[in-house]
């Protein structure tokens, strides 16, 4: 679509000239003598930007410009002054004038305004799309979920969003979506115009993180060509999300305290407090509490971060989540790779809802997109699922001879027998006697096969 122009000036040779000039050029053009006038076609026609001019017969041009902002914020108004009116110039740039230019002008300088406006314009409609998109697509409701430990999780965030500063830690095995609900947090709450500028804290060497999350002052050390803002700067107003913090060392962690206490910090080499308003997000997958105990975790730094906390529960805990991820990642591979799968045979839907699925809804997903890509039916049956699965599927059966195809062809005995022990033992809670039973082998040879093996309940 063309951007339309409408040029508000009582000089008809002036309203003629640039007429031509800016259809020439390839724009719609409307053009008025008053005050009244532009904001009669103002109102009714979609126009991107107005060319107006100061001084007119009816309303003042000042005038026009604050009635225009009052009903469409985004219009661009190039104001157009006479070369004495510097003043005014400053009140129409206050009143929310994109520009102004001085008459007489050079056509040439007029079109410039004009193109720079207006690319202005829609790389600002282009950014507010972006963050639109990003608003709708990390919502709360985009954590899926029928278990009520999901329900849990979701409703606790939503309350957490409407708090504002109120720090929060996001506990969970790897893979049961701790990123996903720090964007829920972040998207969900007032800070969600502001950024969310995430750091995983386990992937950067120390040295780098403390410059990545601080910024540094020119001359802090060698490279330090220029003054570079950190993560916390940039975030101001909005979420930093840290995650694996457990991975972060004793010094940064206490810098990070300093900046949950007093909402402060130094850039690296800097002696100026910068002051800033954010929220900390910390994730982690350790146990926190044991690293406090050893000494690897501050303990400080723990109780501030545990005042809120969000526990990711693991797969494994809802059965019932299970299945509905799976028919909703089916529905996502589907659009990516243009297939039309309906859904898993009875027996492969046993198998999905009895693994343990120690990667958590990561390990599922990708369970689920190879699956997929292997079939070229309307069902995945358990010929595309890969075969740990069916290791802790037959436990449950433990009645039913494996198949021999579902053994890989290449597994060694010892393997097998390390595999079966390890299953077995993990499902009857290691009770040895049970255990030994099962297997048909006495306590003794359970003891050393365990050994053997190096095998230990965790
Ligand atoms: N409840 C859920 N609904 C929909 N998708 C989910 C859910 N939980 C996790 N996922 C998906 O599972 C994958 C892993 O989630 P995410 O990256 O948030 O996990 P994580 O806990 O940060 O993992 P890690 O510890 O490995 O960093 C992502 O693709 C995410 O979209
Ligand atoms: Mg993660």
């Amino acid at each position: 679509m063309k951007p339309s122009i409408l040029i508000v000036d009582d000089d008809g040779v002036m309203q003629e000239t640039l007429s031509d000039v800016l259809k020439k050029r390839g724009y719609e053009v409307f053009s008025v003598g008053s005050g009244s006038g532009a904001l009669s076609m103002a109102k009714k026609n979609v126009i991107d930007l107005i060319l107006l001019d100061m001084r007119l017969p009816d309303i003042d041009g000042l005038e026009v410009l604050k009635k225009i902002k009052e009903f469409d914020t985004e219009i661009l108004v190039i104001m157009m002054t006479a070369f004495s009116d510097v003043q005014t110039a400053v009140s129409a740039m206050k009143s929310g004038a994109y520009d102004y230019i001085n008459k007489p002008f050079e056509l040439e300088e007029l079109k410039l305004l004009i193109e720079k406006g207006l690319e202005t314009k829609s790389l600002i409609n282009e950014v507010r799309r972006l963050h639109r998109e990003q608003k709708e697509k990390y919502q709360n409701s985009h954590i899926y979920g029928v278990s009520p430990q999901i329900h849990y999780v979701k409703e606790l965030i939503g309350m957490i969003g409407k708090t504002h500063k109120t720090s929060v830690l996001i506990q969970g095995e790897s893979g049961t979506g701790k990123e996903l609900a720090a964007n829920a947090l972040h998207y969900g709450s007032q800070r969600n115009d502001k950024p969310l500028m995430k750091i995983n804290c386990s992937a950067i060497p120390d040295s780098l993180l403390e410059s990545e999350l601080f910024g540094y002052e020119k001359g802090a050390f060698t490279d330090a060509k220029n003054t570079k803002k950190g993560l916390f700067e940039l975030a101001d107003g909005g979420t930093v999300f840290l995650d694996e913090i457990g991975d972060m060392n004793p010094f940064l962690q206490s810098k990070i305290l300093r900046v949950l206490e007093n909402q402060t910090f130094m850039r690296v080499g800097g002696e100026r407090e910068i002051k800033v308003d954010i929220r900390v997000i910390a994730a982690t997958n350790k146990d926190l509490e044991t690293m406090v105990k050893e000494g690897f975790f501050r303990k400080d730094l723990y109780y501030r971060l545990k005042v809120m906390v969000v526990e990711m529960p693991p797969l494994r805990d809802r059965p019932e989540d299970i299945l509905l991820l799976s028919n909703l990642f089916i529905e996502e591979n589907n659009r990516e790779y243009n297939k039309n799968i309906k859904g898993f045979s009875e027996e492969a839907k046993k198998l999905l809802v009895q693994y343990s699925w120690p990667g958590n809804v990561r390990e599922l997903r990708n369970v689920i997109e190879r699956a997929m890509i292997l079939t070229d039916r309307e069902l995945i049956t358990p010929k595309h699922i890969p075969f740990e699965l069916k290791q802790t599927g037959k436990m449950v059966h433990a009645i039913t001879e494996p198949e021999a195809s579902e053994i890989p062809f290449d597994m060694s005995l010892d393997n097998m027998e390390r595999v079966h022990l390890g299953n077995v033992l993990k499902k009857l809670e290691w009770n040895k006697s049970k255990a030994s039973k099962s297997l048909g082998i006495s306590r003794a040879t359970l003891r050393a096969k365990i050994k053997k093996y190096s095998l230990a309940e965790n």
